[in-house]
């Protein structure tokens, strides 16, 4: 990893009361298998993630002039779990084998019951912890100890984030069954299942937890909705360029599977007939080698869609940055959502 995740020590702490809070929440039955579950899903939780939406939260908090304290680590930890149970729903849908450097929750457990109906257990059991992990994102939030009135603004940001990001994650699951997206359509895809609950929507919680004023809230979608952007696209440019050592997942999960991708959209948009046909032919093709791979990435970059999608990265960095320099924020907070920013988009895990 050659970028720290963890400005101002935020990430630690978050670690800290999730594994406070894991603890109080152990399996209530004393099935050994059930407490193998739980024991599995504390792992994921523990291990591995960069901690980007806890450090949105908190930074929005104390950008809307909050100070520190553990009721805002508390809140922040609950977008974590949140995302955890996102993850481990997406790696089934996605039929993703790895995720964080190691097997996805859904393989692991499958791995646990081997033998017919290995599979279906593991994907049924994943369903079921990621489903945990998003009713104890709930729990967290409700109980971390902020007063009740902001508190119950910010929960309503956070439901319109489950909103937002499932509706994302559906419109990518039609992309697949569609015949393809124009640039257009995945960009809205990838405003709806990432930018709002990776970047805008924690600012927001933790601004809206803070009292922030419409004012702030307003600049934290001005500045996270194109920050959250650019960081899907870097992922998606991980996704097929990147190492799997660095990212922690397949790289060739995106191709295999044939995502619908900003980059993806922008070749077919650029390709010759003989490049369309490849792409048309290997993109999405479940025995997709590394050779075949290694042949679309070629055609990814030589049509200049990898140069375009750089070059939407950082319009959208720019953007971000320059709706921070507006925002109505405490100085502390502009300077580390400045470093964020450009580890959101410039990363390489
Ligand atoms: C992965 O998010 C899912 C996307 C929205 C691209 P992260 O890249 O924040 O994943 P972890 O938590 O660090 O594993
Ligand atoms: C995305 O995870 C998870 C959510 C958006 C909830 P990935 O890192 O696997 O990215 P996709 O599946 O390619 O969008
Ligand atoms: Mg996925
Ligand atoms: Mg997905």
């Amino acid at each position: 990893m050659t970028v720290g995740f963890t400005h101002n020590l935020v990430g630690p702490r978050i670690d800290d009361r999730l594994g406070r809070f894991l603890e109080s929440w152990r399996a209530p039955v004393s099935d050994p298998d059930v407490v193998a579950a739980y024991q599995l899903l504390t792992g994921f939780i523990l291990n591995g993630g960069k901690r980007i939406r806890p450090q949105l939260c908190y930074w929005g908090w104390r950008g809307a002039g909050g100070d520190d304290c553990d009721e805002i680590i508390s809140a922040a930890a609950a977008l974590e779990l949140c995302h955890a149970g996102l993850l481990i729903h997406d790696d089934i849908m996605d039929g993703s084998d790895l995720r964080r450097g190691q097997a996805t929750v859904h393989r692991s457990l499958s791995r646990l019951h081997e033998g017919p109906g290995a599979e279906s257990f593991g994907q049924a059991g994943g369903i079921l912890l990621g489903t945990l992990s998003l009713a104890w994102s709930d729990a967290l939030l409700s109980s971390c100890g902020v007063e009740p009135g902001r508190l119950r603004a910010a929960h309503h940001l956070f439901d319109a984030m489950r909103s937002e990001v499932i509706s994302g994650q559906y419109l990518d699951m039609l992309a697949q069954l569609r015949s393809g997206s124009t640039v257009r359509e995945a960009l809205t895809v990838i405003r709806y299942k990432t930018a709002k609950y990776t970047v805008e929507r924690p600012l927001q919680i933790g601004g809206a937890l803070a009292g922030a004023s419409p004012a702030l809230l307003d600049s934290y979608s001005r500045f996270g909705l194109p920050l959250g952007e650019a960081f899907q696209l870097r992922d998606d440019v991980l996704g097929t360029f990147g190492s799997s050592a660095e990212t922690g997942k397949s790289a060739l999960d995106d191709l295999r599977e044939g995502k619908h991708t900003v980059l993806f959209a922008h070749a077919v948009q650029r390709a010759t007939p003989v490049q369309q046909a490849y792409l048309r032919a290997w993109h999405g093709h479940p025995e997709l080698t590394e050779e075949h791979a290694a042949e679309l990435r070629q055609i990814i970059r030589v049509t200049g869609a990898l140069a375009e999608v750089e070059d939407m990265i950082d319009d959208r960095v720019r953007m971000a940055t320059d709706a921070l320099a507006l925002a109505p924020l405490a100085p502390e907070a502009r300077s580390a959502l400045t470093v964020l920013a450009v580890q959101l988009a410039h990363r390489d895990r």
